[in-house]
């Protein structure tokens, strides 16, 4: 089976072709093309995500990123130009016309690039339906939905976080686009999602079965990240702004100035997390620094602090979940998955409190959105649809 995939749930228009075989648990995928275009560099200049900036990209990229995927993945030159009867191509274009009421760029693009197509090799296209960017998941589904119509295909709409679980368990040498095979997961899983919107704990006990057993009640673990950065002019995405300033702390050698800052909800008895309060605390502690204190070694150690009070807490729910669920599996995911210090952390204290468990995290170029995970994702734990069955979800939820 050869799946295209798509993921456009915020600021990466990305592209995955893979194909599958062997068996239904572990099987076999080889990756023909993946690519991720990052509209990061353009965001920044606003200090965050732009959502009709975000939605007009995407609309720009997919045509070109999927007829490139096509080609690189030897698929193009197998397509044939269609042969169907005027009547029925005028249905289509009318049909098309209806899908992309709201995406009129991308409509044109489409009707002149890939409608003319008939397509051999593909047998489903995933993509991800939520959650995420209102107008940005859109464009995404609504490409999908055309394509599955002109190509008579199922699509299989995907979960975001899901996404970002499965990607945990992609090997690292993954990224040289060979092929891999799925390992086998041991139940139960402990799965700490981590990204921009969403900061979750999650148990499973087995395939398609996702509790969310913990969550944020405020603020994400990314979204702190990200506006802790903007209170210290460090730029947008914040996470890796953040961790930057940290590292010169240490490589620095920079004395520490004894910022103290709390680590939220870290003793409750729940697995919920809170990170505004958190955001506040660095707003108060920088406004109070003497005025003396000069902002070169402020802000290293202040990002120090941050990152080491979020990983403090993310790394404790997540172990005492994993002890008391007797999770087998422990996987990370999200793009706050890429934080090198809660990558070390938890594999320290996996390897010292659960020696017999498995701690699975994504390679860092694998932490962030992208389509890969998407096609994984709706291999293992997807169900095909029909096109006009499917909507995009902004809020949709992993346990539902
Ligand atoms: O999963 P993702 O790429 O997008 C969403 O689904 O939201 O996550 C993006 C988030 C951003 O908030 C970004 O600041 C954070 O992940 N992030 C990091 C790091 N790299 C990205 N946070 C901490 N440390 C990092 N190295
Ligand atoms: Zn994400």
């Amino acid at each position: 089976m050869k799946i295209l995939a798509i993921e456009t749930s915020c600021d990466e228009t990305s592209v995955a072709i893979v194909e599958v075989s062997g068996s239904r648990r572990q099987p076999t995928f080889h990756v023909y093309e993946h690519v991720v275009a990052s509209q990061v560099q353009m965001h920044a200049k606003f200090g965050g995500v732009v959502p009709n900036l975000a939605k007009r990209e995407h609309q720009r990229l997919l045509v070109p990123l999927t007829l490139r995927a096509l080609k690189k993945a030897g698929m193009y030159e197998r397509l044939k130009l269609k042969t169907q009867n005027a009547k029925v191509q005028l249905k289509t274009q009318n049909l098309l016309q209806t899908i992309f009421e709201r995406e009129p760029e991308l409509l044109s693009e489409f009707k002149k690039k890939i409608f003319p197509l008939d397509i051999l090799d593909i047998d489903a296209i995933a993509v991800t339906n939520g959650p995420g960017l209102a107008p940005a998941l859109w464009v995404g589904v609504n490409f999908a939905r055309a394509l599955a119509l002109v190509w008579n295909k199922p699509v299989i709409p995907m979960n975001h976080m899901k996404g970002h679980l499965y990607a945990a368990f992609i090997p690292e040498a993954v990224h040289n686009l060979a092929s891999f095979q799925f390992p086998r997961i041991q139940f139960p899983v402990i799965a700490l999602l981590v990204s921009g919107g969403h900061t979750e704990l999650v148990l499973m006990k087995k395939f398609g079965s996702y509790a969310i057993i913990g969550e944020t009640l405020d603020d994400a673990a990314g979204e702190a990240f990200d506006k802790v950065a903007r209170m210290m002019k460090l730029g947008y995405p914040g996470g890796p702004a953040i961790a930057a300033e940290a590292r010169k702390f240490q490589d620095l050698k920079i004395k520490s100035l004894n910022i103290k800052l709390p680590r939220p909800m870290i003793n409750s008895k729940d697995y919920n997390f809170s990170f505004s309060g958190l955001k506040t605390a660095v707003l108060y502690a920088l406004r109070d620094m003497p005025k003396r204190t000069r902002m070169t070694s402020i802000v290293p150690a202040m990002a120090k602090e941050f990152q080491d009070a979020v990983v403090d807490v993310l790394v404790s729910k997540t172990m005492r979940a994993a002890k008391e669920y007797g999770a087998k599996t422990i996987a990370v995911g999200g793009g706050v998955s890429a934080n090198h210090l809660l990558r070390e952390r938890l594999s320290q204290e996996v390897k010292k409190q659960l020696p017999n468990s498995k701690l699975f995290l994504p390679h860092v170029s694998l932490a962030g959105d992208n389509a890969l995970m998407i096609a994984i994702a709706a291999v293992l734990d997807g169900k095909k649809k029909a096109p006009n069955t499917i909507g995009a979800e902004a809020n949709l939820r992993l346990d539902n």
